[in-house]
């Protein structure tokens, strides 16, 4: 009788470990199938940086901040978070298209968020952190720093302009500013 209880007992231990195998396998499928076919990765992707010089050359020098359409009609912004300060503080995105947007560090760990939206992410120095995303209502979102960074974490504030497509209007260099 107890033979055959413990024998019970280990054959339901063993159907249990195959359906959470099989339920992990799914999602482990899932994730990959998002990643590779869809194209959906984590914002702290494994794109790099080198912290120290990215003021100096390449794509986050301050010439190149902002938002920018490429002639493909891309719109990217490049923000530098930095104590304790975004740089630029504003950046200029139209509504209803899609925007990719790309975030950097030179010093410590910064986070972002966009108010009102599921734009989420952490900035870590040596690496390039980076969001898709859709605005669909039209204003200034706020953009705080949401990882405390030293002092002046709570003073680290930028805005995200969200506009009408018609109002949106790059320059020849492909360049939209808020000032502009
Ligand atoms: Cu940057 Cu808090």
């Amino acid at each position: 009788m107890a033979a055959s209880t413990e024998h019970q007992v280990l054959r339901t231990e063993l159907r249990w470990a195959v359906f959470v195998g099989a339920v992990v396998a799914l999602i482990m499928g899932a994730i990959l199938f998002a990643a590779m076919s869809m194209h959906i990765n984590p914002p702290s992707n494994i794109e790099r940086v080198d912290p120290k010089t990215l003021h100096l050359s390449g794509e986050f020098t301050e010439a190149n901040l902002g938002t920018q359409v490429d002639p493909k009609g891309q719109i990217t912004t490049r923000v530098v978070a930095t104590q304790f300060a975004f740089v630029p503080a504003c950046v200029v995105v139209p509504a209803n298209r899609p925007v990719t947007m790309r975030f950097v560090s030179p010093d410590v760990i910064h986070g972002i968020l966009v108010t009102g939206t599921n734009v989420n992410t952490m900035v870590v120095p040596g690496y390039v952190a980076q969001v898709h995303a859709t605005f669909t209502r039209t204003g200034d979102l706020l953009m705080p720093c949401h990882e405390f960074c030293g002092f002046g974490h709570s003073q680290m504030l930028a805005r995200v302009r969200v506009v009408r497509p018609e109002a949106f209007r790059p320059g020849p260099d492909g360049r939209v500013s808020c000032a502009g």
